[in-house]
């Protein structure tokens, strides 16, 4: 069956190796299959949810264009395009969040997280967030999502909002309820800091995370100043368990050199750390720095950036519009 693939990456900047490895390389495999559709959405919409600067927003938007790209996704063959300019995702946020109710999001865990003590000062948006995702979803009859961990209870409030709506309005199967596509290994990168923290491009110290824009120099340093535990490498897998920085730094060698995970355990058994570090850094420097560079040419391009968004919206904006005005007959508007 033909898969209908959407995926959606926020334009905040200081993209990292876990987009990278939780979702952008995986947009990747499912571009290079000519079975597939794909969208990849700038959510650009999303990003409001908490204070940009309106300039730095448009040249992040850019940027998340340009690491696409550099990563590997064809704009020929996949859809690229920025959520603000399809109006109907705002719209349909709206609908849905009629038909999403109250409890349901206030279980979100991301929500809890990101308002942190000052549930009070949040916005709005960032509450209703994951509704806006629902839209952005359902919007495209999309049937697989490919995302990260972190993103996996907002996709099973997508199916709930989808299962609800064709319920209440009788209309079986006019949303498509969607699978996500969220990997076994690798869906959750953590900090470099911090093994049981997420890496994320809100965290302070820029240690904490690989950029896709870093040189080779400082992806050394970063896996230099890297946490780690004071006993040898493991020796077996289990161990990973107890030993979080050991495990999330196995993992990111395992997943970028393509051996198991056991393969990778087995290769460093025993070692010290800094010869794991050395080995490490190689393969980030020869994955990353291709992606890196290419980012940079391309933001020097900013015309081939912004044509790409615009012929992106063109075309999901006919599909979304079409999507809306059957919206429109179902709900007596
Ligand atoms: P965002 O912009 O926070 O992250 C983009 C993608 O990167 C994944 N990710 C990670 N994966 C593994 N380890 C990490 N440390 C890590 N950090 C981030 C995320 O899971 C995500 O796949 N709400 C979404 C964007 C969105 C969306 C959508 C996604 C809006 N609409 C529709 C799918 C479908 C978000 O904020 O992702």
């Amino acid at each position: 069956m033909e898969k209908k693939i959407f995926s959606g990456v926020q334009p905040t900047g200081n993209l990292h190796l876990g987009n990278y490895l939780g979702a952008i390389k995986n947009f990747v495999e499912l571009n290079n299959d000519i079975k597939n559709d794909c969208i990849f959405c700038v959510v650009d919409l999303h990003a409001i949810t908490v204070k940009q600067d309106p300039n730095i927003l448009k040249n992040n938007t850019r940027e998340t264009v340009a690491t696409f790209i550099a990563s590997g996704i064809d704009p020929k063959k996949s859809i690229i395009f920025n959520q603000s300019k399809v109006k109907a995702h705002s719209e349909a946020a709206w609908i849905l969040s009629c038909t999403a109710r109250t409890g349901w999001l206030s279980r979100m865990t991301q929500f809890k997280e990101k308002a942190g003590k000052d549930k009070e000062k949040a916005s709005v948006g960032l509450y209703s967030y994951p509704v806006l995702m629902a839209a952005d979803i359902l919007l495209y009859d999309t049937t697989h999502v490919p995302v990260g961990d972190d993103q996996k209870q907002h996709l099973e409030l997508c199916r709930d909002i989808a299962q609800k709506f064709n319920n209440d309005f009788k209309v079986e199967d006019f949303f498509k309820v969607p699978e996500p596509l969220i990997q076994k290994e690798f869906s959750r990168i953590m900090s470099l800091k911090d093994g049981t923290k997420k890496m994320s491009k809100s965290e302070l110290s820029d240690l904490s995370r690989i950029n896709l824009t870093d040189n080779a120099d400082q992806i050394i340093n970063k896996i230099k100043k890297a946490k780690t535990d004071p006993l040898p490498m493991p020796t077996s897998k289990d161990e990973l368990e107890n030993r979080p920085e050991a495990k999330n730094l196995i993992e990111i060698y395992s997943s970028l050199s393509g051996l198991t995970l056991e393969k990778s355990v087995i290769e460093f058994s025993g070692k010290n750390f800094s010869k794991f570090k050395e080995s490490l850094s190689q393969v980030l420097v020869d994955k990353i720095q291709p992606i890196s560079k290419e980012i940079k040419k391309l933001l020097s391009e900013k015309s081939f950036l912004d044509k790409i968004l615009k012929e992106g919206c063109e075309k999901a904006d006919k599909i979304a519009s079409n999507k809306m005005k059957k919206i429109h007959e179902i709900m007596g508007f």
